[in-house]
Parts: structure tokens; sequence; C-alpha cells
């Protein structure tokens, strides 16, 4: 199983806020827009960024039921929760949120989405989401879990899948041969299936089409600069810690690239918002939206 830290979504946190598609989070805007009370299910939560994200583009009464297989994880989500809202109650199990005038009930759900997504997923939801999450995932479950979601005619929307673009600054020669031997460990099985590491974006439009859904996407890549220094030098250690793992490049390579202290940093990421079509109407084929983010 492949962990996560509290530190690293923390530190990514930002960077995924500034690079989410705006015209993919307007149209999931739209598409809730005068709707009731949303129940909203997020997939691989971590510590609820997602959440701290998205919330703000939907209505006044919200249930979030946050899942993860990560008790530390979902612990660190309610306690970030608590600090970001404007103020926080415990109400039986769940965690009672206001925020910017909202209503935002908590719940959380220690799940291995491996086991029965059904369970994790629950009856009923207006919304599954998830972010940072697909590109551990493999094909067969994203089948499943579009699905999962289409019986339910809730809509999806996904965001910061890797689309395998990955670009340093300075670059070196050894870039590509890293960026290859980086690609074979994302398709390692991270606990859900041989990953689909940077054919996410595809295999999510492909799975949510073949359901039936209206599939958009948007670009959501990191544009890391001079004020992300941190982030790129724990990213560029990860990466070269991932490449290290495969053995397809030898340790030499390895120290060399990773001596190079790196000024910026492309990392390609889609969103995807695929919502149920309605049933007298055609299937749209995908279509990719060229906005950038930010
Ligand atoms: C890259 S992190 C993203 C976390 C969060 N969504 C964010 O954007 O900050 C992936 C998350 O998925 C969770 N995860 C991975 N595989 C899982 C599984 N099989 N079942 C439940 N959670 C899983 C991890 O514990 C981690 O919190």
């Amino acid at each position: 199983m492949t962990g996560f830290s509290a530190q690293w979504l923390d530190l990514r946190e930002a960077a995924d806020q500034r690079a989410r598609n705006r015209k993919l989070q307007r149209a999931l805007a739209k598409h809730f827009d005068a709707q009731g009370r949303l129940t909203i299910v997020d997939l691989g939560c971590g510590t609820g960024a997602n959440l701290r994200a998205t919330a703000p583009l939907l209505g006044r009464d919200q249930h979030w039921t946050l899942v993860d297989r990560d008790q530390d994880l979902l612990d660190a989500a309610a306690q970030r929760l608590r600090s970001w809202a404007d103020s926080a109650d415990r109400k039986e199990s769940q965690l009672v949120l206001s925020k910017g005038g909202k209503r935002i009930d908590v719940e959380f759900r220690r799940a291995d989405l491996a086991g029965d997504l059904e369970a994790a997923l629950g009856p009923k939801a207006s919304l599954v989401t998830a972010s940072a999450l697909f590109d551990l995932a493999s094909a067969a479950f994203i089948s499943g879990l579009a699905r999962a979601v289409a019986n339910r005619q809730a809509a999806f929307y996904t965001v910061l899948s890797y689309d395998g673009d990955q670009r340093w600054t300075p670059e070196h020669a050894s870039d590509a041969a890293m960026l290859d031997a980086f690609h074979t460990h994302q398709r390692r099985d991270k606990g859900l299936g041989p990953a689909a590491g940077p054919d996410a974006p595809a295999t999510l439009s492909e799975a949510f089409s073949a359901a039936g859904y209206r599939v958009t996407e948007g670009d959501s890549a990191w544009r890391l600069g001079p004020g992300d220094a941190t982030l790129i030098a724990e990213l560029a250690g990860s990466f070269a810690a991932a490449v290290a793992e495969t053995g397809l490049v030898n340790a030499s390579t390895i120290a060399t690239w990773s001596a190079l202290t790196r000024a910026g940093a492309v990392v390609g990421h889609t969103d995807t918002l695929a919502l149920p079509s309605h049933p007298d109407r055609e299937v749209r084929r995908p279509s990719r939206d060229a906005e950038t983010a930010g």
C-alpha cells in the first residue's frame, strides 16, 4: 500500500487550488445551481483539501462523506476542517461546519475502496468527487466506479489526475529516461489494481462516456516557479525515489539528476466533470477544454 503523509498533502494544497480548472469549476457550480441539500462523497479524501476547494462552489446546504483508508488522514482532515470553518460543532458522529454562510455537515468513513465500493459510496449521492486519486487506480476500478456512479445518477467531478506531462527547469540530459522509469512506477498496483498512472484522464473519460455521461475535461497542470521551492524540491525527491525503486535507471545517473536544483517544474494534470446525460439525448463524445487554470 502507498501511504501519503499529511505534511505532503498540506504542501501541495495551495498549488492544487491554484491549478484547478476554473471553467470546470463554473460548470460544476452551474449544474448544482438552485438545488437544495446536496449529498457529496469524496473518495480518497486525505486531509480534506477537496472539500475546502469544492464546497465554496456549491449551495448553502451540503452533506459530505469523506472516505479514506488511512485513519490518521481522516483525523487530520477533521482537525483541518475545524480550523478552516467559521465555526464547527460535533453532532453525534458528524462535524457540523459553517463556512461563508453555508452549512456543511461532514461524516468520516474509513474504507478501502478496493473492498466494498458500494458501502464506501453509500446509498445515494448528488455528487461523487475526488482529488489526485485516479492515477492510483486501475482501468477496471474506474469502470466499476463509473457504473456505480451512474446507478446513483450522481454527477462526477475529479481534479488533478496526473496526465504524463512532466518538465523540469533547468532540463537535464536524463529527464526522458527518468520520466519513462517514473511512469513504469506509476503503473504499479497501489491497491486498486495495475494503476492507470498517466492514462487516468483518458480512462476516466472513456469509462464515464461508456456509462452514458457527458464528459468535459480541463487542464489543471501545476506550473511551479520561484515561489514553490519547497514543493519543487519535495517533488524532485519523491520522483527520484520512485525511479530508484524501479531499478531502470542506474544509481549514479539518479544521483547526478538529483544534485541539480530546479527553479521550476510543470506537472500535467487534468480535471474531469461527468454529468448524467438526459436519457432522450444522444451521448456526446468527451471534449477537451483547453482553458488553462488560474
Ligand atoms: C494523493 S492522495 C490525495 C488526497 C486528497 N484527495 C488531496 O487531494 O489532498 C490519495 C489519497 O487516496 C487515499 N487512498 C489511496 N488508495 C485508497 C484506497 N484503496 N481506499 C481508500 N483510500 C485510498 C490515500 O490514503 C490518500 O489520502
